[in-house]
């Protein structure tokens, strides 16, 4: 590169010069190399870049983003290498017509099934393919490019892409920014069927969903290869701009300012200091409702038993193992607006477990396990005179008579909702994805639908937040409805 000498400048120009280098993070000397090449570019003296059309306002917009007006959207859509790669062009136009900006990065792999000419074309800008293009990572580096972005569309995310998502690996262009933005991500896997199914993408999937990755899709038909169907097909551009869409608008925070506090997962009950009594609970109810509340802008605080899923993001997680201790974790997080009570609480506890592991001696007798009740969590902090949190839910797990045993124990254990649900082995419902739940109160009983366990989370934080902050009444410039959707009834 040859070296600068520049003489003569008046202060004004030096003293804006010396900002705008500042603000870039350049030294003046690169910063007049940038300007200079800029200069030679829209001259059309500079070698014609065919990835760009030759348009002063693209140009503009491309070298400096805040060209782009302030209240535009921006999306950096990072396309991988998969047979979908084709409908990135049509999402670009689809996200172009919600008024997006869009820039547009292309994997190695992605450039075997698109041309940056092409999808150069259609953004209007540069498309960027290589982490280290000194042309490009001197003007508008990686780090800049995770910056300038309001959210990064990965679309197709193949499973390879998903991987090293998932293992924060950093070794081109688009997963260095993957790693170095602090924007929403949102992915659109596509990819086989069997490849989809596999336990390690399945494993990849479950810890960027943990990490905060927003998913849509895949769905399900006709895969490329002949004659295969199934789930693996990437969501249409129409789906991922109104994902995109839905993460770009400003969220509803109406929970902002209230204190959550819940129990999630089953509890372990020593009987020595290796083994427990323990249930089925996975968890995943409690925990999809901590998230829930959480993105409704709750102050969430779980106390979680012994589970093998992750803990939700944006929540406060107390891990316990008993009982005992769940009620002191509870206690100690209160004072709260509201208390949801999800775990599936060992009833009983041993009365004297073993301090040492308890030995099988020839011929001795079976032990004998006495066991004591243990405190019964939703009751004790549905009666407290003290700090009662305004509003406490608990759930109730039948195998029969689901709503008269539901509607008992809303009125024994002093709460003011109870969700009541059917976990018979044959319902799938305990370690299942899915639930069916009636919220019974005093109200009356609300069958809700078949639904996923994050569907019913979302429905009872709505629940949740028309009760504490009612709509206004229709006459007051609202007509009040049942959020929701659940069928009410009076028996
Ligand atoms: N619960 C609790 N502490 C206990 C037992 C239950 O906080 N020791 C809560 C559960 O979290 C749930 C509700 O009480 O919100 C009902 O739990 P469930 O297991 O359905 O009922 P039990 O009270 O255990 O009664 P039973 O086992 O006889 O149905």
């Amino acid at each position: 590169m040859a070296s600068l000498t520049v003489r003569q400048i008046d202060e004004s120009v030096k003293k804006r010069l010396r900002l705008r280098a500042a603000r870039n993070g350049r030294s003046m000397e690169d910063e007049i190399r940038v300007l200079l090449r800029e200069a030679a570019e829209d001259a059309g003296r500079d070698a014609p870049d065919l990835t760009e059309p030759p348009n002063r306002a693209a140009n503009a917009a491309r070298r400096n983003p805040a060209a782009v007006p302030a209240n535009t959207k921006r999306i950096l859509l990072i396309v991988g290498g998969g047979i979908a790669a084709y409908k990135s062009l049509d999402l670009i136009r689809r996200l172009k017509e919600r008024g997006i900006h869009v820039r547009c990065i292309l994997t190695k792999a992605a450039q075997q099934f698109i041309t940056p000419l092409s999808v150069g074309a259609i953004t209007g800008g540069h498309v960027f393919t290589d982490l280290f293009d000194p042309a490009h990572e001197f003007d508008v580096g990686h780090i800049r490019l995770a910056r300038e972005t309001d959210l990064v569309v990965v679309a197709p995310a193949t499973a390879d892409l998903m991987a090293k998502m998932a293992n924060g690996r950093a070794d081109d262009l688009a997963t260095a920014v993957l790693l170095a933005t602090r924007a929403k991500v949102l992915i659109a896997p596509a990819m086989n069927t069997q490849m989809w199914a596999a336990k390690a993408t399945q494993r990849n999937l479950a810890r960027l969903i943990a990490d905060g990755i927003a998913t849509v899709g895949p769905n399900e038909g006709e895969m490329a290869e002949a004659n295969e169907r199934g789930l693996g097909r990437m969501a249409e551009p129409l789906e991922i701009a109104a994902a995109a869409g839905r993460l770009l608008a400003p969220q509803e925070r109406p929970l902002a300012g209230k204190r959550v506090v819940l129990t999630s997962g089953p509890t372990h009950e020593p009987i020595d200091p290796v083994r427990y009594i323990a249930n089925r609970s996975s968890g995943k109810q409690g925990h999809a409702i901590a998230a829930a509340a959480a993105a409704a802008g709750a102050d969430v605080t779980l106390v979680s038993g012994p589970v093998t899923i992750a803990d939700p993001p944006g929540v406060r997680v107390v891990h316990v193992e008993s009982a005992r201790d769940m009620l002191a974790a509870v206690e100690k997080a209160l004072p709260a607006d509201v208390a949801i009570f999800a775990a599936a609480v060992a009833d009983w506890r041993v009365a004297h477990a073993g301090t040492q592991k308890i030995k099988k001696a020839p011929g001795a007798k079976t032990p004998d396990l006495t066991l004591t009740e243990n405190p019964d969590i939703l009751s004790t902090i549905a009666h407290r005179a003290k700090d009662r949190p305004h509003l406490v839910i608990g759930f109730a797990a039948e195998t029969q008579n689901v709503i008269a045993n539901a509607k008992s124990k809303l009125a024994r254990k002093g709460c003011d909702w109870i969700l009541a649900n059917d976990v018979s082995p044959a319902t799938g419902i305990m370690g299942g994805d899915r639930n069916t739940v009636s919220l019974v109160s005093q109200d009356g009983v609300e069958d809700w639908p078949p639904q996923s366990k994050e569907d019913v989370a979302r429905m009872l934080v709505a629940r949740i937040v028309s009760y504490l902050i009612p709509p206004p009444l229709a006459g007051e410039g609202g007509e009040r409805s049942e959020p929701g959707g659940g069928r009410l009834r009076s028996d």
